[in-house]
C-alpha cells in the first residue's frame, strides 16, 4: 500500500480547511495508508536560511523544521488541501513548501481548493510553485465552492444532497482519489 498524507494548509482558529482533509482522507482510507498531517503540529519558522534549501549539501534545518521534513519526507503521495487567502494559498502552507529540499522529489500531490470561486487561484498558485521542490503536481484539481460550513460535517462527511447533486463533488473527489493512487503507486515503482 502506498503512504498518502493529507495536509491541513490552514492553522487559523475556526478554520474550515480541516474538513475538506478528513473528507480525502476517509476517501482513500482503504485503498492506502492515510494520514492527516496537521500544519497545527508543525509550527515552522519562516525561511531564513542563508542558502536555498536545495543547493545546499550542508544544511542543518531548525529543530521543528527538521522535524516537519522527516514527517514528510515518509510519504508517496500527498493531498495538499489549501485554504484562498487573498487571492493565493496560505503563508503557512507556501512556507511549509518552502523549506522543502528532495523530501517530495519525484512525488505526486494532488490539490483541493476551496473559496468563493473554488480556491482556484490558490491552487494556480501552488501549481507554480511545486515544480521548485521537484513535485508534481497532477492534473485533477478539486475546487470546492460550495459553503463549506453547510456542505461537510466536523467529521468530514458531505451532506447528502450534495452527494446527490449532478457531477457531485464526491464523483470528483473518487476521481481525483483514484487518480493520485495511480500517480503514487507507479511513481513509487519509477523511483526505486
Ligand atoms: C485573510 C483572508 C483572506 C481571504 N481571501 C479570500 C480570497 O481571496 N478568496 C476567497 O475565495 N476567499 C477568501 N477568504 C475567505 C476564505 O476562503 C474562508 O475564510 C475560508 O474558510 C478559509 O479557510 P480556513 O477557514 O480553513 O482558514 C479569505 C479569508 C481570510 C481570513
Amino acid at each position: 500500500m502506498v503512504k498518502i498524507a493529507v495536509v491541513i494548509g490552514s492553522t487559523r482558529q475556526g478554520r474550515q480547511t480541516d474538513k475538506l482533509a478528513k473528507w480525502a482522507a476517509a476517501d482513500i482510507a482503504q485503498k492506502a495508508d492515510v494520514e492527516i498531517v496537521d500544519l497545527r503540529d508543525h509550527p515552522i519558522p519562516f525561511l531564513d536560511e542563508p542558502i536555498s534549501p536545495r543547493y545546499n549539501p550542508e544544511r542543518k534545518p531548525d529543530p521543528e523544521t527538521k522535524k516537519w521534513l522527516d514527517t514528510i519526507a515518509a510519504f508517496d503521495g500527498y493531498v495538499f488541501v489549501t485554504p484562498e487567502y487573498n487571492r493565493s494559498t496560505s503563508a503557512v502552507l507556501k512556507n511549509a513548501i518552502d523549506v522543502l529540499d528532495f523530501q517530495l522529489e519525484d512525488k505526486p500531490v494532488a490539490l483541493i481548493g476551496h473559496g468563493t470561486s473554488g480556491g482556484a487561484q490558490a491552487i494556480a498558485n501552488l501549481r507554480m510553485a511545486l515544480p521548485g521542490v521537484g513535485a508534481i503536481s497532477i492534473p485533477q484539481a478539486l475546487f470546492f465552492n460550495d459553503r463549506l460550513a453547510d456542505s461537510i460535517s466536523d467529521d468530514g462527511e458531505l451532506k447528502q444532497e450534495l452527494r446527490e447533486r449532478e457531477y457531485s463533488p464526491q464523483s470528483q473527489l473518487d476521481q481525483q482519489m483514484s487518480k493520485l493512487l495511480w500517480y503514487a503507486e507507479t511513481l513509487k515503482t519509477a523511483r526505486k
